[in-house]
């Protein structure tokens, strides 16, 4: 941290004094907000690399160091002696649960896991081969449409009951979606189950037997929840905000956060990390696979690898790692794809291209391994961040409509069209 009050910014011959702000951790940031006002002048930072876009006390990152923390506590001590749903009250509610506040809060979530019986028959609009992130996203923008007697934004009862409503309703949508896509009969929530337990139950149960969950499979992707659950100002969460800026209802907030998260460069390259291991087929290729990907001239990226901020190693990666290898060793896994992951995790690892430009393997590269290991539908990979995710966007939300600070998010841009022309035909 450094010891500056303010910056000076000379523009032709006026000096602005802009001042610092004073994160308790990380950089501090120059408060630029006066500056178009003193100077006229806008900043450019495509891709907001070096721009803060509010203030959040929810979860910190250091990316040099490989440090993640939700509320203050280390992501490898939650992963190792938490669970998901109390890392969901940590986030929203700041501190971890007494033993009473958990049972509460897991009970709650509990009772509001069904679905209402006509998204049912909205999901039956879809095609079967629909993808289930396009569903998701849908049933989770009508939910508004379901809950819009309980909208008013003004109201914490009525905006802390929207934030549970979407924690516990995203594993029925997201498993009733799956369950469509395949033609299986949509399964109910059962109240005797865990979270994790209870979304294994809806995805893999079929009426014609018991399911038996092993709890290996449980406990990992409970482990998956917690490490997802949130990761600061993320593409989807900037998006739930920057929804949410407008004044818009959190189900259509977090609707827009789940179709940012689709994308290949976010949470849908677990999905892409799986097609790509499929392309490359065999471990024999991977040397080639790594050469493409070095290759300028090839738009051809390593899936899985590389990260906007973690530049040293994924704290969530090294955790699903070590997850990844005990569940296929439990699991007694043999899978022709994993081998090839492996191998390129190996590759990558010692190339000096992925060396020097710190590309690791992040947490999208184990986590679609370990969920092929665990036999989930490669189409549902990114539904299952979705979940996990939940937690983190309703928090944001949350948090910026009680910001003092907020304001409609609307950033400036650098015009290079044509200047004023008058109209004449072609
Ligand atoms: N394979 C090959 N080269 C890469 C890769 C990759 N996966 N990622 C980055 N590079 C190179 C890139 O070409 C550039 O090289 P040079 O300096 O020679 O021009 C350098 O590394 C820096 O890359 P960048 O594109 O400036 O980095 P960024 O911070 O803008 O992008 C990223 C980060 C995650 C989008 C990118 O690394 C990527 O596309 N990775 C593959 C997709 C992926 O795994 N995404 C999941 C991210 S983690 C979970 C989440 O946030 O959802």
């Amino acid at each position: 941290m450094s010891e500056l009050d303010k910056v000076t910014l000379n523009a032709g011959d006026k000096a602005v004094a802009l001042p610092v702000l004073k994160p308790t951790l990380g950089n501090d940031c120059v408060d630029i907000s006066k500056l178009t006002k003193e100077t006229g002048l806008f900043t450019y930072d495509p891709g907001f690399g070096a721009t803060a876009s509010c203030k959040s006390a929810i979860t910190y990152i250091d990316g040099d160091q490989g440090v993640l923390l939700y509320r203050g506590y280390p992501i490898d001590q939650l992963a190792e002696k938490s669970s998901f749903t109390e890392v969901s009250y940590l986030l929203m509610n700041g501190e971890l649960p007494s033993a009473a506040e958990l049972a509460k809060f897991e009970d709650e979530v509990t009772h509001h896991t069904m679905m209402h019986e006509s998204l049912k028959a909205f999901l039956q609009g879809f095609r079967h081969d629909a993808h289930p992130m396009a569903m998701l996203a849908a049933s989770v923008a009508s939910m508004s449409a379901f809950y819009h007697d309980t909208l008013d934004l003004q109201d914490p009862e009525q905006r802390r009951l929207a934030a549970i409503r979407l924690i516990a309703k995203m594993p029925t949508l997201a498993a009733a979606a799956y369950r469509y896509s395949i033609g299986h009969p949509i399964r109910y929530p059962r109240n005797s189950l865990g979270y994790t337990e209870r979304f294994l139950h809806m995805m893999f149960e079929v009426p014609s037997e018991e399911l038996e969950l092993s709890p290996v499979i449980a406990k990992a992707m409970d482990l998956l929840f917690i490490l997802h659950a949130d990761h600061e100002q993320n593409a989807s969460t900037s998006t739930v905000r920057l929804v949410g800026s407008t004044g818009a209802n959190p189900y259509a907030s977090v609707a827009a956060g789940i179709t940012a998260l689709w994308g290949p460069a976010h949470g849908g390259a677990n999905e892409a990390v799986l097609k790509q291991l499929a392309e490359i087929g065999d471990a024999k290729n991977v040397a080639k696979a790594v050469e493409r990907a070095k290759d300028k001239n090839d738009p051809f990226r390593l899936m899985g690898f590389g990260h906007r901020v973690y530049k040293n190693f994924d704290p969530r990666a090294k955790i699903i790692r070590e997850m990844t290898h005990k569940v296929l060793g439990e699991l007694g896994v043999n899978d022709p794809l994993l081998d090839v992951a492996m191998k390129l995790e190996e590759f990558a690892l010692k190339d000096d291209y992925f060396v020097e430009r710190k590309l690791y393997p992040n947490v999208d590269f184990y986590s679609g391994i370990i969920y092929k290991a665990l036999k989930i539908p490669t189409e549902m990979f990114t539904v299952l961040f979705a979940i996990g995710r939940t937690p983190g966007w309703v928090s944001h939300w949350l948090e910026q409509q009680v910001d003092p600070d907020a304001r409609i998010g609307r950033p400036r841009q650098i015009y290079t069209g044509s200047p004023k022309r008058d109209y004449a035909k072609a």
